[in-house]
């Protein structure tokens, strides 16, 4: 079947937080748009990779524990997921979950979720699907939940490890704030050897790269620019000291660029920051999750323990 790329409604805060990041003293671009149409699929692919463990570790883990998941009141409520990712974790629990009534996904890319939503009302039809386009990283406001459904908030995938330490707590606070007495279920990637992180960010075939380099036509198609795709390359680092692995494009030459009509120059070797890929200890995890609010009711790995998935109360 073809997949047909639908326009992308740019988002008014793309253009002026690029231009920030671009211009600033060290180039950065927020990892959040990285998810437009094709970055999501290009992410899609990502997952199916062998060498990119952390989906296939977090599916077993939920997996082996699903039973225990299924037993948390909001499994009987509402499953809010944030950042709508692998459709096969959000099968597994919906097949698992038999007496839940809502399922709300809330992703930043409209078209992305609204596929996502389409897939689980067909194979559930008696769910209530109700999609929120929303960028999480904002407070999240009012969602449309009854106050007396419970919820179970599905945060899978380490997304919470693009964030700072300060900005997952903020981001956990105001998930709370949104959904009080919820129960969450997080994803969390653990440190491991390098060899294997940096596999799994800098994958033979390219896929990440292309992932990654997407960034860039995004910003060419949108807002104007004309970066050649060819003079950047994809790199994959990891911070040890911060504990984290970190995307870059490095810039192959000394270069002049114009984005939405301003001129950027670049040196060779000079990088645009892409993705902060934190890897939590249990110990660092734990702190961010009291300092967002939250206590850790329970803590599941895998044999390697390369993933987890932490089981937070709000109250
Ligand atoms: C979706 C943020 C969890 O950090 O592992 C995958 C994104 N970046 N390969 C991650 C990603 C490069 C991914 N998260």
């Amino acid at each position: 079947m073809t997949k047909h790329v639908k326009p992308e409604i740019t988002s008014p805060a793309f253009k002026t937080e690029i231009l920030a990041g671009l211009t600033a003293a060290r180039k950065t671009i927020s990892s959040k748009w990285l998810y437009d149409d094709v970055g999501s699929h290009l992410f899609e692919a990502i997952t199916e990779l062998d060498v990119y463990y952390p989906t296939r570790t977090e599916l077993s883990i939920l997996e082996k524990n699903k039973q225990k998941y299924a037993r948390i009141q909001g499994a009987r409520g509402a499953m809010v997921e944030l950042g709508s990712g692998s459709s096969r974790k959000t099968n597994l629990l919906l097949g698992t979950f038999h007496d839940l009534s809502v399922y709300m996904p809330v992703d930043i890319s409209a078209n992305h979720l609204k596929e996502a939503a389409d897939r689980v009302r067909r194979a559930y039809p008696s769910l209530a699907v109700i999609p929120v386009t929303a960028d999480f990283t904002e407070p999240l406001g009012q969602l449309p939940l009854l106050p007396e459904l419970p919820v179970l908030v599905f945060f899978p995938g380490s997304t919470i490890g693009n964030f700072e330490k300060e900005e997952a707590s903020n981001l956990l606070a105001n998930i709370k704030k949104a959904m009080p007495g919820a129960t969450m279920l997080v994803g969390v990637d653990r440190p491991k050897d390098e060899d294997t992180l940096i596999e799994a960010y800098d994958d033979k075939t390219g896929v990440t790269a292309a992932f990654n380099q997407n960034l860039l036509q995004r910003i060419n198609r949108e807002i104007g620019a004309n970066f050649n795709l060819s003079a950047f390359r994809h790199k994959a680092v990891w911070n040890r000291s911060k504990s984290r692995i970190e995307m870059h494009l490095e810039s192959l030459s000394d270069q002049k660029v114009t984005v939405a009509e301003q001129t950027l120059t670049l040196e060779e070797g000079e990088t645009i920051h892409t993705e902060n890929s934190h890897k939590y200890s249990e110990d660092a995890f734990t702190a961010i999750a009291e300092d967002g609010g939250w206590q850790v009711q329970d803590i599941d790995t895998d044999p390697k323990r390369h993933f987890s998935v932490y089981t937070l109360t709000a109250e």
